[in-house]
């Protein structure tokens, strides 16, 4: 089915919302690979909503993300070189700054002014390379309320689902679906939302299998991405979850699990074994985390979305759908990312 036909199945069902890449994609901070997936001192390559994008690594760490394909004729930069802290196309040897600027040609030409990558604003935390989809910012990059050096974590690829992010997290306050999918038992429904032009934050008291009876504080950031902060067994337990926007439609996510490095439990115990707890309780978390995922994959892999008839219990998502309604979407640098020659192709990473 071609994107055409996608979005008329979708909009001729009374669902209020056009899909993504119609009048761009949300204005989100995407997990676009995980930090390990670039080595100092080289370049990759990673599809980014309809297009492509190269994250380049100098010898110091730094990470820079931009735009795909060479300003001359358009060649990959994923087969670039890293040439100090420049890279270089494989075809003519135009080397570009980590800015994006062309600053040298092999032949000894003057770099065209108009020879410039689109830099997206970037940045690392918790193990991913995360990229924002405009000119600049206009939330705070997705983190827990704890510095992290103060924390042990895991970030790991999680499932890849058929649908766009913002379908895929409206799970989170989907909050009958807890309840019957997931085996939740809540003494009350949550009923208070803080609801920002980016953020919705509330708190959610329920008894959930694995977890047992917990307080969590809940964040959306942007229309991709949730975090649960929350006392899990007397310890304090963050998990996060974050979804890339592709073309397809689809999202891939990422999870993170943590706990602090030393509990206040802890007491006498020596470093070693405060560690061994931590990462015990990591293990747990991501476990659950992936539990959940597998309860809503073959969900996922199959929905036909539609929300033309909700009911009382959908409070929250309806809330959410309102929230996603407003949200501004972004069609910044999109010329410079897409690959009209490899629309058609399968996709490879
Ligand atoms: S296509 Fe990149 S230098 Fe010519
Ligand atoms: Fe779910």
């Amino acid at each position: 089915m071609n994107d055409t036909t996608a979005s008329d199945a979708w909009l001729s069902r009374g669902v209020a919302f056009t899909p993504q890449g119609v009048d761009g994609y949300h204005e989100c901070w995407y997990p676009l690979c995980l930090s390990s997936e670039v080595k100092p001192g080289t370049v990759r390559g990673f599809r980014f909503l309809n297009g492509k994008l190269v994250v380049f690594r100098n010898a110091a760490g730094e990470v820079s993300v931009m735009s795909a394909y060479c300003r001359h004729l358009g060649v990959d930069l994923s087969l670039a070189k890293v040439t100090g802290d420049n890279i270089r196309c494989p075809y003519h040897h135009w080397e570009y700054d980590r800015g994006g600027q062309c600053v040298k040609t092999a032949i000894g030409d003057t770099p065209p002014k108009r020879a410039r990558l689109f830099r997206f604003p970037s940045a690392e935390n918790l193990g991913v390379v995360w990229v924002y989809n405009g000119e600049k910012p206009a939330y705070d990059l997705p983190r827990f309320p704890v510095d992290e050096s103060e924390l042990v974590y895991y970030t790991c690829r999680s499932i890849e689902a058929p649908m766009d992010p913002f379908m895929l997290y409206s799970n989170t306050m989907d909050l009958q679906h807890l309840i019957s999918l997931h085996g939740a038992k809540f003494d009350t429904m949550p009923t208070e939302f803080d609801v920002g032009p980016r953020n919705i934050s509330y708190t959610q008291d329920m008894t959930v299998p694995m977890l047992g009876r917990t307080t969590q504080q809940v964040k959306l950031h942007g229309t991709n991405c949730i975090t649960l902060c929350s006392q899990v067994r007397g310890r304090p337990s963050f998990l996060m979850s974050a979804g890339l926007c592709l073309q397809g439609p689809r999202t891939r996510t990422f999870n993170i699990s943590a706990t602090l490095k030393r509990d206040a439990g802890d007491g006498a115990l020596s470093r070693s074994i405060e560690r061994l707890k931590a990462w015990a309780h990591v293990r747990m978390l991501d476990a659950f985390g992936k539990k959940l995922n597998a309860d809503d994959d073959p969900i996922f892999r199959t929905i036909s979305p539609r929300i033309d008839s909700l009911s009382g219990s959908d409070l929250a998502l309806r809330i959410y759908f309102d929230y996603i309604a407003k949200y501004p979407r972004s069609r910044v640098a999109e010329d410079l990312i897409r690959n009209d020659y490899l629309a058609a192709a399968p996709a490879a990473h």
